[in-house]
């Protein structure tokens, strides 16, 4: 049996405090289980906003688009399970992951079932401690549950929706010293895994 695949997304445009701990979520998964990781970060990226134009669902070739994206293509299809990290931006995830996210139609349109069985968490960062926060999350999920990825967020006790951090505007300093935060971190990825021991049992 081969190693879990974990691609791990940053969704901020800063490397900072999401950077810090979409990366701090790979090291602890990689270093605890049998897990391999791939990070991406949209800091710097070119990524175009979908416009629309349906050439996805007509040729069925990907995306019209020769950006940065053509990477997370790649990336996603290579994982088993993600986990998509957003600073929370307006009470929600930010334009740069929504603008990741919507481009992702192409996929779909190319292939229905790219996703079929793979898995998905999230982790929003916020300047407030109850900043929006669990919206983010929210619309994490959504993305996971309308493109037939398994969702799962770290479990009542600690962790709910999944990894929730205040970083109180220090960017990376600021996460890492958020403790409770870190626990969520864990225990969202120790449920992560714990759902990929369940339904990818046939690696
Ligand atoms: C446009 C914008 C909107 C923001 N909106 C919120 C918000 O609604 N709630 C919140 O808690 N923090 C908000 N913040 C603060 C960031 O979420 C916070 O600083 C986060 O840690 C940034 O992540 P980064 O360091 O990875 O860039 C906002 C920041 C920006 C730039």
């Amino acid at each position: 049996m081969r190693k879990y695949r974990v691609l791990g997304i940053s969704g901020s445009p800063r490397k900072a405090a999401t950077d810090y701990i979409v990366r701090e979520a790979l090291n602890y998964l990689k270093s605890k289980f049998p897990i391999e990781t791939k990070y991406f970060s949209v800091a710097g990226k070119k990524l175009n906003f979908c416009i629309h134009c349906d050439h996805c669902i007509r040729k069925k070739e990907g995306c019209v688009f020769k950006d940065d994206m053509t990477e997370v293509y790649d990336l996603m299809e290579w994982a088993d399970a993600y986990v998509l990290g957003s600073p929370v931006y307006q009470g929600n995830i930010s334009g740069q992951l929504k603008t990741l996210l919507d481009r992702t139609r192409a996929m779909m349109a190319r292939n229905p079932d790219v996703f079929e069985g793979k898995i998905g968490t999230g982790i929003a960062i916020g300047g407030d401690r109850a900043g929006g926060q669990e919206p983010t999350l929210r619309s994490i999920h959504d993305f996971y549950i309308i493109n037939h990825i398994f969702s799962t967020g770290g479990g009542a006790f600690g962790a709910n929706l999944g990894a929730t951090i205040w970083s109180k505007d220090k960017r990376a300093a600021g996460a890492e010293a958020d403790k409770s935060g870190l626990k969520s971190l864990y225990k969202t990825m120790d449920r992560l895994h714990r759902v990929l021991e369940k339904l990818r049992y046939s690696l």
